[in-house]
């Protein structure tokens, strides 16, 4: 039976016997070699590694911090957990909702939620308020909403988000058998950045971290909120993170950098991820990889052993395929294929 990441990490977790564990069986995801993409940086086999974190139950990495973030909205006598989201997060709330049988409403951007993740929240049963804005603005209301009695509120502003997905950099230094030298991660509302950092830093390993967000949408990277954040990754389309703060410390204490990737260069990133190392993720996800690629393409991709967090599967959001349509061959049935 999978256990779960509170059960694996319950000694760093902060969590006691009375707390009832809301588990799917999440984290544990695979680190997977990428000498293709190694290649296109410019950097030697066997020096980068993608962290598939599409793996986890709900398809993205947030399933990591729900499974705590529930377990104490429990614990804590909860009755309800809300959220605002460009979608996984609302998906993970969803899921682990249902499982503890609490209601969850969610607080999405009108029309900038992908067709998979919407389709979570509908099927596990929560509340939908549809928010014609963005995220920042349904993240207001959510906040706002929170005040309600019985309600906990799921989203990376709770503490226990951060710790429960702090534990990917554990697993990454036990896959490794070391630190790796430079951590790169796609940054929206900057909540990963932040508890990677936390992980790294609680196991006395210090790789620099390198974010990256769409270049329509890139506040941390101007040094001020962006009103209209534009970016079809619509995952980190968000123009005011919550964990600024913690996003700059992650760079500045680890010596990294935050920088920007075009909707090109992610999507160039998110074909070369499918089409040459078979992973198939979501394009917010190879926000990562399109920075390193950026890098390499200037031979400034950096030495040492680098991992690219791919945060979300590629099934989440198929709407965005269809600008890859090849050429359909289309025959009668029986009828002759000359390949
Ligand atoms: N990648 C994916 C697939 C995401 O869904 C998100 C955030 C991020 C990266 C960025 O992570 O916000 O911690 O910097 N999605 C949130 C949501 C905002 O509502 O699902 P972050």
């Amino acid at each position: 039976m999978s256990q779960g990441l509170i059960a694996r990490w319950r000694d760093r977790l902060p969590v006691t016997a009375r707390t009832p564990i809301v588990t799917l069986g999440e984290g544990s995801t695979p680190l997977v070699q990428a000498d293709r993409v190694a290649k296109a940086a410019g950097l030697p086999p066997g020096s980068v590694f993608l962290k598939i974190e599409g793996a986890n139950p709900t398809g993205s990495f947030k399933d990591r911090g729900m499974t705590l973030a529930i377990s104490k909205a429990v614990e804590a006598g909860a009755t309800g957990v809300l959220c605002a989201s460009t979608g996984n997060t609302s998906a993970s709330a969803a899921a682990y909702a249902a499982r503890a049988g609490l209601r969850c409403v969610v607080f999405l951007p009108k029309g900038k939620v992908a067709a998979g993740k919407l389709s979570q929240a509908v099927m596990h049963g929560a509340e939908i308020v549809e928010v014609a804005g963005n995220f920042d603005q349904a993240l207001v209301m959510a906040n706002e909403a929170a005040k309600t009695k019985g309600f906990a509120l799921v989203n990376s502003s709770n503490p226990f988000r951060i710790e429960g997905q702090k534990t990917a950099a554990f697993e990454i230094l036990e896959q490794l058998g070391r630190a790796p030298d430079n951590h790169f991660i796609p940054v929206g509302n900057a909540g990963n950045i932040t508890a990677y950092w936390k992980g790294y830093k609680e196991s006395g390993a210090k790789p620099r971290m390198y974010g990256w967000q769409a270049a329509g949408a890139a506040p941390l990277v101007s040094g001020k909120a962006v009103l209209n954040p534009t970016t079809l990754a619509t995952a980190i389309r968000i123009g005011c993170p919550v964990s600024w703060n913690g996003a700059i410390a992650a760079r500045d204490e680890s010596g990294g950098m935050i920088g920007k990737v075009t909707d090109g260069e992610i999507l160039a990133a998110y074909r070369l991820l499918a089409t040459r190392e078979g992973v198939f993720c979501e394009p917010s996800s190879a926000a990562s990889v399109a920075g390193l690629l950026k890098l390499g393409k200037n031979g400034k991709a950096p030495r040492g052993v680098t991992v690219c967090v791919l945060t979300g599967n590629g099934l989440k959001d198929p709407g965005i395929t269809a600008r890859f349509a090849p050429k359909i061959r289309r025959v009668r049935a029986g009828g002759a294929i000359k390949l």
